[in-house]
């Protein structure tokens, strides 16, 4: 498949190419022709360093050779390869279709293991052993890097292994989590809290939620500020897992500290922090067994018990 819209770069870098091993070739053919003007003594003529002269020798055979070998090497290698624009190559090889047989032969020989897995619960698979340690390389692998190795986030990625859950902490919305990825938006906000003191104050009563130091004076000028909160992070602000929206109250902070610079920064700037997506990435099976993973880390919440079914009175014999 072609990148451009028509075939001219196509042909420019195939004539580039033949023609610069043909212009090789030519070379060879051409100074095995000329004969350079000799001496007598068989030198060329030029002198350095008083007394260095330059002899004028054939190519060695054995160069010669290897040069035709190199030749026709990279003319067989561009009729099987891709090499000349676009032309495919007669072994049609491409390194998507090298990577996707690799992916599925990998996929196909891990089957019989995650086969072991289907129809478990994420409780039962987080206390399969098996399941964990390739939850825990699958882990390692793809989500330590901003999770940390321990899971245990670092600033602007969350902790996954306390009981403190943005979007929730079920199996099904840790699943959805991965599966289809995260994206938390709180807008600026400084223009619908007022001056910059009110800011201030603002944030001291936010600190003041969760008892982190903060001043009272200010806290209390600034409660009645935390109204525009409340839409995403709640009137008591424990915040709303439908909305990514942070719990302000538990002293945990996923973005900063509990101090006032962190809480005046999200107030003035907000911030947009994205989770990536993982489905395409993923077999179904292995999503279940990364759930699990990070569902064991030790702050996993059992999926509610269904609703009951609302069973309509039953109509007593009318008088
Ligand atoms: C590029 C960085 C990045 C990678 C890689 C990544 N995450 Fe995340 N993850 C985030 C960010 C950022 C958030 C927070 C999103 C937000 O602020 O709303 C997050 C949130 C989460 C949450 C929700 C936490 C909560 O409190 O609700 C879970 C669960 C999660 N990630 C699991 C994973 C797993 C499992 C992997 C590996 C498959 C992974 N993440 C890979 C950046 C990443
Ligand atoms: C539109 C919804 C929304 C509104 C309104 C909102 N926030 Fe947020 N807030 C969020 C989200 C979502 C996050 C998480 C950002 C992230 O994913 O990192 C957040 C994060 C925070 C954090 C960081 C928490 C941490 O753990 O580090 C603070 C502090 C905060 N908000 C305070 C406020 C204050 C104060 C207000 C009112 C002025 C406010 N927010 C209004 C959605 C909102």
């Amino acid at each position: 498949m072609s990148d451009f819209t028509s075939n001219f770069w196509s042909i420019f870098i195939s004539v580039i190419t033949i023609g610069g091993i043909l212009a090789c070739l030519a070379l060879l053919w051409i100074s095995g022709k000329t004969k350079a003007m000799t001496l007598s003594d068989n030198t060329t003529g030029h002198v350095w360093d008083e007394d260095l002269r330059e002899m004028n020798n054939p190519l060695p055979r054995w160069w010669v050779g290897l040069f035709i070998i190199t030749v026709v090497f990279s003319l067989v290698y561009l009729y099987l390869y891709p090499g000349l624009g676009t032309y495919e190559g007669s072994l049609k090889w491409s390194q998507t279709g090298q990577f996707d047989r690799e992916v599925s032969r990998g996929n196909e020989q891990a089957a019989p293991i995650y086969a072991a897995f289907s129809g478990m619960s994420t409780e039962a698979l987080a206390k399969d052993a098996k399941a964990m340690a390739i939850g825990d390389r699958l882990f390692m692998n793809n989500c330590a890097q901003c999770h940390g190795s321990d899971a245990r986030g670092g600033k602007g990625f969350p902790n996954l292994a306390d009981g403190d859950w943005m979007w929730g902490g079920t199996p099904d919305k840790i699943h959805e989590t991965i599966a289809s990825g995260r994206t938390g938006v709180m807008p600026p906000m400084a223009a619908a809290v007022g001056s910059p003191e009110d800011v201030r104050n603002l944030a001291h009563y936010v600190l003041s939620l969760s008892s982190s130091p903060n001043d009272s004076v200010r806290s209390n000028l600034g409660k009645s500020k935390f109204t525009v909160c409340a839409a995403c992070h709640g009137a008591d602000g424990k915040g709303n897992q439908a909305l990514g929206a942070p719990n302000l109250t538990d002293n945990i902070w996923v973005d900063g500290a509990g101090v006032e610079s962190h809480i005046v920064s999200m107030i003035n700037n907000g911030k947009t922090n994205v989770m990536p997506a993982w489905s395409s990435k993923f077999t179904p099976e292995q999503m279940n067994v990364l759930t699990a993973y990070v569902w064991g880390l030790g702050g996993g919440v059992r999926n509610p018990a269904p609703a009951p079914v609302a069973v309509a009175p039953v109509e007593t014999a009318s008088k």
